[in-house]
């Protein structure tokens, strides 16, 4: 199975491989089926944009790497839940985000790597949410690299989970940091850890960023995991760079924007090629990277042209040149 973009979903070769879901996690579509022209225009007009299917190209690439779907739609319902009760001025809802939180390390955890479903995947009104969700599994991949204990993992999780939720109460994006401290402050039972996450993770390491330009070990490490995996996902997501690219690009970035402790944990935790991305090798010959087992970014692959199968861990000659499908 592989993820496409629902546009070029093709009836005569491709079967829906996974159910899609609505926002409220209801299946629309089950498994196994191919989709009817009329009901794919339908998706298309709910605002479904990806797909995971099934062809002969991707057949025996199982996608064990990407994230529950029923888990990460559940987490978004809940920083939404989130966003909402702040804004009506109620107390921020801590214990759901604390269950919401639990599930996510248990995701992680269970897994080598992580493979995230595009947060402009989940219908517009929670693809805010949605990143927040995203960055939360990149900084929890993270921390399970920079071995942080169970304590730090969950402060960790749930400060990334509402990083942005001053985002609620302002329209002014320079005053979001401040006012999702505030928020998350007023809440005896959490960490004032959380609260400095999201106070902290527009600040950069040379001191220029937003709302203190504070530098260097004044930064707390956690507000850098959020900062980065933050950019990491917006330039994925919001900007459809690849995978590789933008770790090449926040590497540039290192001791300047972030520590290089940081950029190190970020390379050393997310993957460059993901499962199901067609790529073109320095050999001339196309493949499509079937899994990802110890090395991180150099994956299993199969050749499109006869389906040998190999590793580029074991051929270290062999280079990926060029990507031919966004993921
Ligand atoms: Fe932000
Ligand atoms: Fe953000």
């Amino acid at each position: 199975m592989r993820l496409i973009q629902i546009e070029e979903y093709n009836q005569k070769t491709m079967e829906l491989a996974k159910p899609i879901y609505d926002v409220k996690g209801r299946v629309l579509l089950g498994a196994g089926h191919r989709i009817h022209p009329k009901y794919l225009e339908k998706l298309k007009s709910l605002k479904i944009s990806y797909l995971i299917i099934e062809d002969a190209v991707s057949s025996g690439i199982t996608l064990d790497e990407m994230v529950d779907m029923p888990t990460w739609i559940d987490a978004i319902r809940s920083v939404h839940f989130a966003y909402k009760a702040v804004k009506d001025k109620q107390l921020l809802p801590f214990r759901d985000i604390q269950n919401t939180v639990k599930k996510l390390i248990t995701e992680v955890r269970s897994r080598r790597v992580i493979m995230l479903a595009p947060s402009t995947s989940a219908a517009d009104e929670v693809q805010e949410q949605a990143h927040c969700v995203n960055v939360t599994l990149i900084a929890l991949q993270m921390g399970k690299f920079l071995q942080y204990n169970e304590l730090q993992l969950k402060d960790l999780a749930f400060g990334c989970l509402v990083h942005d939720i001053g985002k609620a109460v302002t329209d002014v994006y320079e005053e979001h940091p401040i006012k999702g401290f505030n928020l998350i402050r007023n809440v005896r039972e959490v960490n004032l850890v959380c609260a400095h996450i999201a106070y902290q993770h527009h600040e950069c390491f040379r001191g220029q960023g937003f709302p203190r330009k504070i530098s260097g070990n004044e930064i707390l490490e956690f507000a850098q995991v959020c900062a980065i995996a933050n950019e990491y996902e917006n330039l994925i997501a919001r900007e459809g760079i690849s995978p590789y690219t933008a770790i090449e690009m926040l590497m540039t970035k290192s001791d300047k924007v972030y520590s290089h402790r940081i950029v190190d944990a970020l390379f050393k935790s997310v993957p460059s090629y993901l499962p199901g991305m067609k790529v073109e090798l320095n050999t001339g010959n196309e493949a499509i990277v079937t899994k990802i087992e110890t090395h991180l970014h150099r994956p299993h692959l199969r050749l499109l042209e006869n389906g040998e199968e190999f590793s580029l861990e074991d051929n270290p000659t062999v280079i990926i040149t060029r990507e031919l499908s966004p993921f």
